[in-house]
């Protein structure tokens, strides 16, 4: 979800103000996506390297997760959205790990949407974390080097559970990565785009899946 800081930028508003913005286009994104066909959407919204802003604007985009997260409950509940939070919790304030805790309890049953939120996400974090599980299973006994197969070593990533994405989308003009999703975007089709996330739109969302549908996918098939 690229480019709300450019948003605000050109707007003559502060950064936080395109974070807002973007936000609420998640939330229409959320309330449109089934219908164009989606059943589970990861938002990548604060990486592991976003520390590294201002300490005003990394605390505001936590806070928005916050506050955002607690307006949205009763909608995601009535929308049946089931959301998870992927990404290293032990590092975030605890106001934010409670609402964490808040959201994915509540949402828990819910048999729609799948939203995962990537937060305090890296790609590079998440598979060292699943090689870490691994090795902790093995030095316990419980597993073995023998043992470990793709499928076991996924059981371990934060997203697992998850089938891989057909999709990735990014906006705001970038072509990179980005250490989003490294070993689950392995046969992911790629939408790099212009337009910056807090003008993203469910016709830009269909737009891309009209033109997903079209790409020829082998996965390494002839
Ligand atoms: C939002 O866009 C992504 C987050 C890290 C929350 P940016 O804040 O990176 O926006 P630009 O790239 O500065 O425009
Ligand atoms: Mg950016």
């Amino acid at each position: 979800m690229d480019g709300n800081g450019r948003w605000a930028v050109n707007r003559g508003l502060p950064r936080i103000a395109g974070h807002r913005q973007g936000a609420q286009v998640v939330h229409d994104i959320v309330a449109t996506a089934p219908a164009a066909g989606v059943s589970a959407l990861t938002v990548f919204a604060f990486s592991t390297e976003n520390w590294k802003r201002s300490a005003d604007e990394v605390g505001s985009i936590l806070h928005l997760f916050v506050t955002t997260v607690t307006k949205w409950l009763p909608d995601l509940v009535t929308q049946r959205v089931r959301v998870r939070v992927i990404g290293e919790r032990s590092s975030l304030p605890p106001d934010v790990r409670t609402a964490v805790r808040v959201i994915e309890t509540q949402t828990e049953s819910g048999d729609g949407l799948h939203l995962n939120v990537a937060l305090n996400y890296g790609g590079r974090a998440e598979i060292v974390h699943a090689a870490r599980e691994f090795a902790t299973a093995c030095a316990a006994g419980r597993a073995t080097p023998e043992s470990l197969t793709e499928s076991t070593f996924e059981s371990n990533l934060w997203l697992r559970g998850e089938k891989s994405p057909d999709i990735v989308i990014r906006t705001g003009g970038e072509s990179r990565v980005s250490n989003f999703l490294l070993w689950e975007m392995a046969y992911a089709e790629f939408f790099f785009l212009d337009v910056l996330w807090p003008d993203f739109t469910p016709d830009a969302l269909n737009d891309v899946i009209r033109m997903f549908r079209k790409r020829n996918r082998r996965f390494g098939g002839a």
